[in-house]
């Protein structure tokens, strides 16, 4: 175990994601953008009613046509006009160092826009130098794709495109405007490192990578078997390919990786992590698809913790720009569960032991935006989760809530005059508060960082556990039931405690509890000081 202060900056503190078409939006377009960002990084850090969190990634702000929103890059070392410039960038930068705050970017090696000049050059004849930058093959005999791969967006269909000009398919693991780069060719990967020093320079603290686990794919391009995929996570290959982009970014120091390891099975995933040369951390999503159950989170934190190596850290997250709101997904029906639950997610992710990845909005518990078809934009329905910040009451600020004076470009959360951050932070119960405060106790508590992690034995409908240093003993006991139960711990745990937070914010701070006989509210959360 790390002593407190040997833990590294990205392991200390929450990171906090930014949609920036989403974020806020500084010249009334109706699109969030970096001036935006940099006139709320008080809300995020360096002030007193900041919300806490260390470090912020910020999805892709690169010249793009925005057929997946960004995800799609045209110029891998730009700024897109639509968010700003490259001195908007710096100013951001030096803007969120000043409060403290690390700035780590979205890093998108899978693929380009297919309007990058490398891909014009590469589909512009079978015998351009580029051609082999990208994944080109024949049509199968017979006709059709050369393989059986799918792209990740069911809308599409299959992974290949067939381009009538040269008489042969290209690879697109996403949209057909996303070109996978091909990384067999040493050219490319040469020329996408250069890209991850052209940002490193220019002060980020580090790399989210987008679906890392893509970069490396059978050479072959075998058809993809039941229970066998060839199209990504090749092995050893995706190994090699992670250690040469740790040793680009070691170049410089004290910067961190964070890999979209977008795998379902925790021990694949955990190679990406256990060897120490490779990322810092992988989304973990295998827990982001776990259903609102205790004993499977239980479980499937425990795995992780038996697969990882003792140096690996945990990256704990149930929710990004691509996946339903905590407070809409498991909502149970019952009036304000779905806030409820979006608060004790917060709790659940600020006190386990790992890195939580807050995305925008889940400090406020927003739900999902209701997007009417004529709105819609995604190709894969994720508008709902996409929807703008309201930073305002709509009643005060006008329709656009303070994110735009202009017209939003998707439709803004249902409830945003109650949720705003403005009429949150008025409000001493309100999940906003209630997040700050988790983030400031785990800030002001080693044992919340660094700490061990035990479980406890208790109600099934309850997540319990103990993180303990020498430095404080807390129990954290996580009610997934909507319905009240008594904790009823088991084992070795000490007896009495005081409530230091209740995601209700109703108990009186300092309450002392005997653990035998501690009842949890529905869907409370608690954290515990040991006495
Ligand atoms: C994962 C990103 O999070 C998602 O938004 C995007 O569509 C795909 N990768 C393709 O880049
Ligand atoms: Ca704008």
């Amino acid at each position: 175990m790390r002593e407190q202060d040997e833990l590294h900056w990205w392991q200390r503190d929450a990171i906090y994601q930014i949609y920036p078409r989403s974020f806020s939006d500084s010249n009334g377009d109706g699109i969030g953008d970096l001036r935006g960002i940099v006139d709320r990084l008080d809300y995020l850090a360096g002030a007193d009613s900041s919300l806490g969190v260390g470090a912020i990634w910020i999805s892709p702000f690169y010249p793009s046509p925005m057929a997946d929103f960004g995800y799609d890059v045209v110029d891998y070392t730009d700024v897109d006009p639509i968010f700003g410039t490259l001195d908007d960038f710096d100013l951001l930068v030096r803007e969120a160092h000043a409060r403290g705050l690390r700035v780590i970017v979205d890093w998108v090696p899978n693929h380009s826009s297919d309007e990058h000049p490398w891909f014009r050059e590469s589909r512009s004849s079978r015998h351009n130098p580029r051609r082999d930058w990208y994944v080109w093959r024949d049509p199968a005999r017979g006709g059709g794709p050369p393989n059986n791969w799918r792209s990740a967006f069911e809308a599409v269909g299959p992974a290949w495109t067939f381009d009538g000009a040269t008489g042969q398919y290209y690879l697109n693991s996403f949209t057909p405007q996303q070109p996978d780069l091909n990384w067999e060719n040493p050219d490319v990967e040469a020329a996408m490192h250069e890209v991850l020093r052209f940002w490193l320079r220019r002060g980020v603290d580090g790399f989210r990578i987008d679906v890392v686990h893509k970069l490396a794919k059978d050479p072959e391009l075998r058809d993809n078997q039941p229970g066998l995929r060839h199209d990504e996570d090749w092995q050893p290959t995706i190994h090699d390919r992670l250690r040469g982009i740790r040793r680009v970014v070691d170049e410089f120091e004290d910067r961190m990786l964070v890999g979209e390891v977008y795998l379902r099975d925790l021990r694949r995933v955990v190679e990406y992590i256990n060897t120490g040369d490779q990322l810092d951390l992988a989304h973990n999503f295998v827990f982001l698809f776990l259903p609102w159950d205790a004993q499977a989170m239980r479980a499937s934190v425990e795995d992780f913790e038996q697969l990882a190596e003792a140096a690996a850290w945990p990256a704990w997250f149930l929710a990004n720009h691509d996946h339903p709101r905590v407070a809409s997904r498991f909502a149970d029906g019952t009036p304000g569960s779905g806030e409820r639950r979006a608060r004790l997610a917060a709790m659940l992710i600020c006190t386990l032991r790992g890195t939580p990845f807050i995305y925008q909005g889940e400090e406020l518990g927003l739900p999902d935006a209701e997007v009417p078809p004529e709105a819609v934009v995604d190709v894969d329905g994720r508008d709902p989760e996409r929807a703008p910040i309201p930073w305002e009451r709509p009643s005060d600020a006008g329709p656009g809530a303070g994110f735009s004076t202009g017209a939003p470009w998707l439709p803004l959360p249902t409830g945003a005059e109650r949720l705003a951050v403005g009429a949150q932070l008025g409000d001493p119960g309100s999940t906003l508060q209630l997040v700050r405060r988790i983030l400031d106790l785990r800030r002001s508590e080693p044992a919340l960082q660094g700490g061990s992690q035990r479980r406890v034995d208790s109600a099934t409908q309850v997540f319990c556990f103990t993180r303990e240093s020498e430095d404080g003993h807390f129990v954290v006991a996580l009610n997934f039931a909507g319905e009240r139960v008594r904790l009823d711990p088991r084992g070795a745990v000490v007896r009495r405690a005081r409530v230091e937070l209740s995601t209700y914010l109703t108990r009186a701070p300092g309450e002392e509890v005997e653990l035998g006989a501690l009842v949890i509210e529905a869907d409370e959360g608690l954290i515990l000081r040991a006495m």
